[in-house]
């Protein structure tokens, strides 16, 4: 019960964040049971949705969740992983996934791969809060830390970082697709 406000609590924040425009085209990768998703439409109310989750039962919950936003053709999701990334039409404007990237292949790859669907100086926020038993305030900064690194290694700029104090506290590591389209 704890955890589910805990997460709840943390894709709220995350989501605040990421600052959503109402026109924005906006992406979450391993969205789970679709807490974030709801959000991001509530805030891209004149814009579009998408998710990607590997999970065929997670697709299912957050499809029950956002039933009214897929209907209306606001929230799209897709389910297959992060390795196989869908096409899409236009650039997205910001990319979320929490408590995700820890599980993916190769994540400064997917990263990257990410990065080219982003529009120049469009946002990405990674977050973190660590659920292994045990795990504390250390334990979130070096996920933090490692999150960090990933994301300069794959060429996104202006990194922050950001912590929420719950138990154990999240971390959001914020960072933008350069404008200098060389890197
Ligand atoms: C711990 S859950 C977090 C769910 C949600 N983002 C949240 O914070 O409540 C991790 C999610 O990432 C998804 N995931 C993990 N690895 C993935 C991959 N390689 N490709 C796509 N989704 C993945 C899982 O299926 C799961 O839904």
């Amino acid at each position: 019960m704890t955890h589910r406000r805990s997460n709840r609590q943390r894709n709220s924040w995350v989501v605040s964040l990421l600052d959503v425009q109402p026109t924005e085209r906006v992406l979450e990768v391993g969205f789970g049971p679709g807490v974030a998703l709801a959000e991001l439409a509530g805030r891209a109310t004149r814009g579009q949705v998408y998710g990607i989750d590997h999970s065929k039962t997670m697709v299912q919950q957050a499809s029950r969740r956002n039933a009214a936003a897929i209907r209306a053709d606001r929230v799209h999701l897709t389910h297959t992983a992060v390795d196989r990334l869908p096409s899409f039409d236009q650039p997205l404007d910001a990319i979320l996934a929490a408590n995700s990237a820890g599980f993916w292949p190769d994540p400064v790859e997917r990263l990257r791969q990410l990065r080219q669907l982003l529009r120049p100086a469009g946002r990405i926020a990674l977050a973190s809060q660590p659920r292994c038993p045990g795990a504390t305030q250390d334990t979130t900064a070096r996920a933090a830390q490692e999150l960090h690194d990933w994301l300069i290694e794959a060429g996104f700029a202006q990194i922050r970082v950001q912590t929420l104090d719950l138990d154990p506290p999240v971390a959001c590591v914020l960072a933008t697709n350069p404008a200098d389209e060389s890197r």
